[in-house]
């Protein structure tokens, strides 16, 4: 197949900080799978990236095993894509390097993420917190990949891809492909449950604003039904509105209906019902995750052999982009 008949690369990436959110699922996730039917995907665990803050080494690589057992668990097929784990090719630190030379200092300042968790970890804000998007950006185009779906929160960082593939490529010759963000129409964003203007994250203090997709049914529904509302009672999709607004996508997400399918049916229902109807929804839609995911952990050697398979396609593939890279900067060659 000709360069030009390629067909497209998609990737993305999860950090292996806990169990997945429903943020992380709707947002992204759930796309992934399908994606696989149509284009050459690549989707790993960025534990380079957990690192910007500090952790215990036993749990971290416990979780990072999990992480990568709940990638196959929701519908990551590692035949049809590569999946691996993002330490275990080095090419990415490799043009990391390369690409944070043409990166501005005042770039990287104005990363909100960057801004927020400097913030939240004032104790320990190292450079590799500061240099994360470079790294991020390195991901994405030592694949050359076309698209990388994800959800609203990255999408400072892939700008940033973006800008410095265009760099790059300008100064030293065509290199990289600029990438395009994939954001799903329903579901970028999903909230808080106790602070629905916040976005739901793995690291709430707030043990009832996430729901983790391997949360029990009686979990979901504790949250579900503790889900800060407003003091209004009509379910509608409106300004001001973010508590059901956030219900109602989350509702849509599971089921696939359209946000005015899901108000025709709670039409004249109270707060109660439909927290309880979102629930159970969501618990039924998480239920084979679940199932899948406690099959995959019974089998480590499996799993094992599946990333060593990825990490080894990965490099390969990478290994291509990186050496042209080389070539354009000027480095000398050695084979
Ligand atoms: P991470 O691990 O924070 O999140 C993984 C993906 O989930 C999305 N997401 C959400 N989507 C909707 N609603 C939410 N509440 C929500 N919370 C998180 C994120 O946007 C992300 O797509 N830096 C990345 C990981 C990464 C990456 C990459 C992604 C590293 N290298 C290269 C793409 C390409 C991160 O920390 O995502």
């Amino acid at each position: 197949m000709s360069e030009t008949e390629r067909k497209k690369v998609i990737l993305s990436g999860i950090q292996p900080t806990g169990v997945f959110t429903l943020g992380n699922f709707m947002g992204p996730i759930r796309n992934w799978g399908p994606l696989q039917d149509e284009f050459d995907c690549i989707y790993f665990i960025a534990d380079q990236h957990a690192i910007t803050v500090r952790k215990e080494p036993a749990a971290f690589r416990k979780q990072t095993i999990e992480s990568y057992a709940l990638l196959l668990a929701c519908g990551i097929d590692p035949k049809r894509s590569i999946a691996f784990i993002q330490s275990h090719n080095p090419n990415h630190a490799q043009l990391s390097w390369v690409l944070g030379c043409v990166t501005q200092f005042g770039e990287l300042s104005r990363m909100t993420q960057f801004k927020d968790k400097a913030a939240k970890h004032a104790d320990d804000i190292n450079a590799g917190l500061f240099t994360y998007p470079v790294l991020m950006a390195a991901d994405i185009l030592t694949y050359n990949a076309d698209v990388v779906p994800i959800g609203d929160d990255q999408r400072q960082h892939l700008e940033l891809a973006r800008n410095i593939a265009v760099r790059f490529n300008q100064r030293y010759g065509d290199t990289f492909t600029v990438p395009e963000g994939y954001f799903p129409k329903v579901g970028a964003r999903i909230k808080s449950l106790q602070d629905p203007t916040k976005k739901m994250s793995k690291s709430d203090d707030n043990p009832n604003a996430t729901v983790f997709i391997l949360d029990d049914k009686d979990t979901i529904m504790r949250k579900f039904k503790r889900a800060v509302t407003d003091s209004d009672s009509e379910i509608r999709f409106a300004e001001g509105k973010d508590g059901i607004n956030n219900l109602l996508t989350i509702y849509s997400c599971a089921t696939g209906k359209t946000i005015e399918e899901a108000e025709k049916e709670f039409a004249g229902k109270g707060y109660g019902d439909f927290k309880l109807a979102v629930g159970e929804t969501v618990a039924d839609y998480l239920e084979p995750v679940r199932t899948e995911f406690a099959r995959l952990m019974e089998d480590k050697t499996y799993l094992k052999e599946c990333w060593t398979d990825g990490a080894q396609r990965a490099f390969r593939l990478s290994n291509k982009v990186l050496s042209k890279a080389y070539r354009k900067i000027g480095f000398v060659d050695y084979r």
